[in-house]
């Protein structure tokens, strides 16, 4: 009863609106694999990883398609959790055919990488020529950090201001030369919402990232599937409208011209071990009392990684 009020209310806004949104890719169960392409040369930042093909990756078991008990399905991306393993743990990179000029971005996700040390997942966009097309990275982080990170890297002219979102401003600069910033730092905004990353955003079932793409900025909102659920209606229904949605979680926005730093983008998921991030931070984080480098523990503890897994509902893309 009350579901279907919340429903007509949410049509008749819909209506009323006008569609600015609609659906051009939506990438599931179905139809996911073969709408990406598997990266298999070595790891870019330097990770203790090894990424293979799609049929290594099918025949291994890191890609598979996964039903649940109530019948819906979702795709399943790990990585080897059986093997000790000398020269970089086997996992998958996988970047979608298509590129991208704005649009709105909304990953449904059951279950994500973090939490694990050692693990270093990413669910992001990327230009062409690294950091000329630009790079956003919608969900982030290492080890066992609890709360998201999002993060643009540009090359020079392009930074950000706080113009309204609940993240927390870390450095404001996009240029990943920013002659203030420790190299390759871009812009970074960390989530405030629990359960944004790791093992609270899996214990609650997962959630939903959008991003939205525009001319004049680029904007992040994360909905927890934790207190009974906060997805939009709207999402839910096929009709997004991120004007309903309030503050979003971070915003890419201020003294940059979007069109000129961000262009062609596609979308990678990735998850990586130690490299440039989670070993330049493993000695300071929970996880070193576990083996003196992140590289060891990788290496060793095999088990460890079972939970390193993306679980993807779908991917859609509006525009
Ligand atoms: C683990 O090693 C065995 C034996 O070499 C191999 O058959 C298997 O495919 C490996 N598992 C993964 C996930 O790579
Ligand atoms: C940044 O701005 C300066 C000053 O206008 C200009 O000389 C330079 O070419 C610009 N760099 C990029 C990458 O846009």
């Amino acid at each position: 009863m009350l579901r279907s009020s919340l429903l007509s209310v949410a049509l008749l806004a819909f209506a009323q609106s006008g569609a600015a949104y609609t659906l051009v890719d939506d990438f599931s169960a179905t139809n996911f694999f073969p709408n990406f392409d598997f990266f298999t040369s070595e790891d870019p930042t330097h990770g203790f990883v090894k990424y293979v093909d799609a049929a290594t990756a099918h025949s291994t078991g890191l890609t598979d398609i996964k039903t649940d008990s109530d019948g819906s399905q979702s795709v399943y991306m790990g990585v080897d959790y059986t093997n000790i393993t000398h020269d970089g743990r086997p996992s998958v990179r996988i970047t979608s055919k298509k590129s991208y000029n704005h649009g709105l971005f909304i990953g449904d996700f059951s279950h994500m990488p973090g939490g694990v040390c050692g693990t270093w997942p990413a669910f992001w966009m990327l230009g062409p020529n690294w950091p000329v097309g630009g790079e956003v990275d919608i969900l982030e982080g290492v080890h066992q950090q609890t709360r998201n990170n999002m993060v643009a890297h540009t090359n020079a002219n392009c930074s950000i201001q706080d113009w309204g979102f609940s993240g927390s401003l870390k450095t404001d600069d996009c240029d990943v030369e920013a002659p203030d910033q420790s190299p390759n730092a871009g812009c970074r905004i960390t989530s405030t919402v629990p359960n944004s990353y790791g093992t609270g955003f899996n214990k609650a079932g997962g959630g939903v990232y959008a991003m939205e793409w525009t001319p004049e900025y680029i904007k992040i909102w994360f909905f927890t599937r934790a207190w009974g659920g906060t997805v939009p209606l709207d999402i839910e229904l096929g009709h997004p409208d991120p004007k309903s949605w309030g503050f979003p979680d971070a915003a890419f926005q201020g003294p940059c011209d979007i069109n000129d730093h961000f262009y062609d983008m596609q979308i990678i998921f990735d998850t990586t071990f130690c490299g440039d991030w989670a070993e330049g931070v493993w000695a300071e984080s929970s996880c070193s009392d576990r083996a003196p480098t992140c590289l060891d523990f990788v290496r060793d503890n095999p088990a460890e990684f079972e939970e390193a897994y993306w679980g993807v509902n779908s991917v859609k893309v509006y525009q």
